[in-house]
C-alpha cells in the first residue's frame, strides 16, 4: 500500500493491534543496502512499514536536496517485491505544514547533544542531525514502530538516535544492520549515481583505507596517528579528505589506543560527490 498522508498512516497502523510492526526510515533511490535493512524488518517484525521521505530539514542551504534522486515509483515496487506493507511517502507540507519557514524559529526540534554532533559528519553539515532527529521522531510517532532499522553505513547518525531514544524514552528498539557494498567494496549509497565510472574508481579508495587500517590493527598496530598515516599513500589531488577518525564505536569518543570497540570512520569528496564510510576495527 503506498501512502501519503498521516492520517492514512495512523488508521491502517490501527488495524495491526497485537502485531509486531517495523518502521524502515529512508529518503528513497532505494538499493540494496535499504533492502537488507527491510529484509531485517520481515525477518523481525509481523508488519513492515517503509518511509520514502526526503527531508529538507536536514539538508544545508548549499547541499543537494533539489538534485537528491527521488524515484518512488521504482522505490514502490522495489517495497512491494520485498513484501513491505506499507510505504509512506509524505509531501514535506504533510510532514511540517504550509507555508511555514523550516527553522526551529517556528518549528520545534529534536536537538541531540554537541558532544555527538559537533564532530565527524556535524562539523561541516550544521543542523543536519537536528533535521534527522526530529524527522526521525515525527516518523516514529506517526508510525509507533517497535523496531525501527538503520544502517551502520550512517554510523554517527545510528549512535545519535539510539542516544534520542534512550534519553527521550521513546519505546522502540533499534536495529543496526551492516553495510553492504558492491562487489568492489564500495559502500552503496544513493550520491553514487552522482558519480562518473572514473569517478566510482576514485571513490573505492575510501573503503581501501579503512581495509588497510583494520588490517594494520589486526597486525597489532594500535596507535591512532599511525593507524591514520596508512591512508595518506592513497589519496590523490581527486580525493578531497574532510575527515579520517578512529573513535569509540558505541559513544564516539577518542581513545588513547585502537581497541576492538574502535570504529574508523572517513568522509572524502570525490568529482564533489560528498561519500562516508566506515569500519568496525574489532570484527
Ligand atoms: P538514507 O540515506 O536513504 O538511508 C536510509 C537507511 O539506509 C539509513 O539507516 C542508512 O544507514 C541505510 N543505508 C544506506 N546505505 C546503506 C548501505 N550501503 N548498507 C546498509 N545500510 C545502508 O539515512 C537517511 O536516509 C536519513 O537520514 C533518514 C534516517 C531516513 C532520515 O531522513
Amino acid at each position: 500500500m503506498l501512502l501519503h498522508t498521516i492520517d492514512d498512516v495512523r488508521r491502517a497502523r490501527k488495524e495491526w493491534k497485537g502485531l509486531t510492526v517495523g518502521l524502515v526510515p529512508t529518503m528513497g533511490a532505494l538499493h540494496a543496502g535499504h533492502l537488507s535493512l527491510i529484509k531485517k524488518a520481515k525477518e523481525t517484525c509481523d508488519k513492515v512499514i517503509v518511509s520514502v521521505f526526503v527531508n529538507p530539514i536536514q539538508f544545508g542551504p548549499s547541499e543537494d536536496f533539489d538534485k537528491y534522486p527521488r524515484t518512488i515509483e521504482k522505490d514502490y515496487e522495489l517495497c512491494k517485491d520485498a513484501g513491505v506493507d506499507i510505504v509512506f511517502a509524505p509531501s514535506p507540507k504533510e510532514m511540517y505544514g504550509e507555508g511555514q519557514r523550516l527553522s526551529n524559529d517556528t518549528l520545534t526540534y529534536v536537538c541531540p547533544p554537541f558532544f555527538y554532533v559537533n564532530k565527524l559528519c556535524g562539523k561541516t553539515r550544521t543542523g543536519h542531525f537536528d533535521g534527522v532527529c526530529t524527522v526521525v521522531l515525527k516518523l516514529f510517532n506517526i508510525a509507533q514502530p517497535d523496531y525501527a532499522f538503520f544502517g551502520q553505513k550512517d554510523a554517527q547518525q545510528a549512535v545519535i538516535i539510539r542516544k534520542m531514544v534512550k534519553d527521550l524514552n521513546i519505546p522502540v528498539e533499534i536495529i543496526q544492520c551492516p553495510i553492504v557494498r558492491e562487489e568492489s567494496g564500495l559502500a552503496l549509497s544513493s550520491r553514487n549515481k552522482y558519480l562518473s565510472e572514473d569517478g566510482k574508481k576514485d571513490a573505492l579508495v575510501l573503503s581501501r583505507i579503512l581495509n588497510n587500517i583494520k588490517a594494520c590493527y589486526s597486525k597489532g598496530i594500535t596507535d591512532i596517528s599511525a593507524l591514520k598515516e596508512t591512508a595518506y599513500s592513497y589519496l590523490t589531488d581527486r580525493h578531497d579528505l574532510e575527515y579520517l577518525e578512529i573513535l569509540d564505536k558505541n559513544t564516539l569518543e577518542e581513545q588513547e589506543k585502537a581497541n576492538n570497540d574502535s570504529i574508523a570512520l572517513i568522509a572524502c569528496r570525490v568529482e564533489n560527490v560528498r561519500l562516508i564510510d566506515n569500519i568496525y576495527l574489532g570484527e
